[in-house]
């Protein structure tokens, strides 16, 4: 599908955005392994996020909605069934990635596949610490989806993370829970600790300390009445575009802002952005609040290490605003781009060129040049979501319509984007 973004005078308005995918993954695995029913409002309708409820469904845990709620009967750690087909995560490497922490301890065999673009990203990732706990599971390849994963007894690990990737981290905490005695992960840099905060809301006995993680194995989990957050990785798309876009104003309402994702709005305050916090709660051991976004001056910067682990997803966008700033913007460190849904550094250099912004590539980054002028241009998401979104934001500053081809791509965790765009930049 094809859509056509025209230039924007001004982005306005107070939004409400759908609910955090990262945090909706996590409470539909734990939620089916929990004792009882939880309630979960506002999960995400993303197409990721349906991918795991397909597959915890499938796995013998009824799913019911009501209005804005859905409601996931939990079948108790020992519960889950084997499936009667394939599991299938769509385009989701969280599915599949955090999901076979739980299928490799289960008493039956699974098989796990995705579709083109998942079937091409790295599993050895999981594969290994979950072969040192004593799993079975073979890949195309030896690295690749589709996974058959036997199913068996597990050990406890004491693991360092090679790659900073809140995925893997989640996969061996999940398989963790089923062995017994102590799970231990370490990470050199931290990444996004939503699976650590949500264990512990549906009881697991987990402690945090210094980038330690110990988790008991073997806990009873019980059901739980949650709220997701509005994601910030989905916002991120609209408080760039205000920030572009000379005389916007933006309110967000009810947003995460988990410390190990709100970076972003660190590092576009620290470059000369215009953020208000407007008010920050407690939800399910998540900070929730309201922010307030004015077209700014940005000044560009760099982009490295920590940083670059934390702010991985909103890379794209982040580019397409270094291009409009004073100074430019470099990243660096960010080789995990190139194993995303796309090669995120080749797709936003494509679509760069398209609209005659200069860039430099690098094997793990890129240097975006400021103060350049946006063209119109027929932008592709190469079937990426965050490209989609991304590129749509930056035909907000041409001076005539864009098209963004294969842009329903974007429903893959933020089906309302479009519309959304058309209201605030209307
Ligand atoms: C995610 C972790 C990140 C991120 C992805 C969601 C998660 O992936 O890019 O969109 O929910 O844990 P990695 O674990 O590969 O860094």
């Amino acid at each position: 599908m094809q859509e056509r973004v025209s230039p924007a005078r001004r982005i306005s308005g107070t939004l409400r955005l759908p609910g955090d995918k990262s945090i909706s993954h996590r409470y539909a695995m734990l939620a089916a392994i929990a004792d009882g029913p939880s309630r979960i409002r506002n999960y995400s309708d993303g197409a990721d996020c349906q991918s795991t409820l397909g597959a915890v469904r499938a796995l013998g845990a009824a799913v019911e909605r009501s209005g804005g709620e859905i409601v996931i009967h939990g079948r108790g750690l020992d519960g889950l069934e084997r499936p009667a087909a394939d599991l299938d995560a769509g385009n989701s490497g969280s599915t599949i990635r955090m999901l076979s922490g739980i299928l490799a301890a289960q008493n039956f065999p699974t098989r796990i596949y995705g579709d083109e673009s998942l079937s091409r990203r790295p599993m050895e990732r999981i594969m290994k610490p979950l072969a040192e706990m004593g799993a079975k599971i073979t890949a195309r390849d030896g690295r690749f989806p589709p996974l058959e994963i036997t199913g068996t007894r597990l050990r406890p690990i004491d693991y360092t993370l090679p790659v900073p990737s809140a995925q893997v981290k989640s996969c061996v905490l999940l398989a963790g829970l089923y062995a017994e005695g102590q799970t231990i992960v370490h990470e050199p840099i931290r990444s996004r600790d939503h699976t650590e905060i949500a264990l512990r809301e549906f009881g697991a006995d987990i402690t945090v300390a210094a980038r330690k993680i110990i988790l008991q194995g073997r806990p009873k989990l019980e059901g739980r009445d949650l709220a997701v957050p509005s994601d910030l990785s989905s916002a991120a798309f609209f408080i760039v575009a205000a920030l572009l876009i000379p005389g916007s104003d933006l309110v967000i309402q009810g947003v995460g802002l988990n410390p190990t994702r709100s970076t972003l709005l660190d590092f576009l305050v620290s470059i000369g952005g215009k953020i208000q916090i407007l008010d920050v709660a407690q939800a399910n051991g998540e900070l929730v609040g309201d922010i307030r976004i004015s077209s700014a001056p940005i000044r560009g910067g760099i982009i490295e290490k920590d940083a670059t682990a934390a702010l991985i997803d909103e890379l794209p966008v982040l580019a397409v605003l270094g291009a409009a700033s004073e100074n430019g913007l470099e990243i660096r460190d960010a080789g995990e781009l190139r194993v995303k849904e796309t090669d995120r550094i080749a797709t936003v250099i494509e679509n760069f060129r398209r609209m005659g912004i200069a860039v430099e590539a690098r094997p793990d980054g890129m240097i975006v040049p400021g103060r350049q002028s946006f063209r119109a241009a027929a932008f592709d998401s190469f079937g990426d979501h965050r490209i989609a979104m991304a590129f749509a934001v930056a035909a907000l500053r041409a001076g005539a319509d864009s098209t963004i081809d294969n842009a329903d791509s974007a429903a893959v965790s933020f089906p309302q984007f479009f519309s959304i765009l058309r209201q605030v930049a209307a």
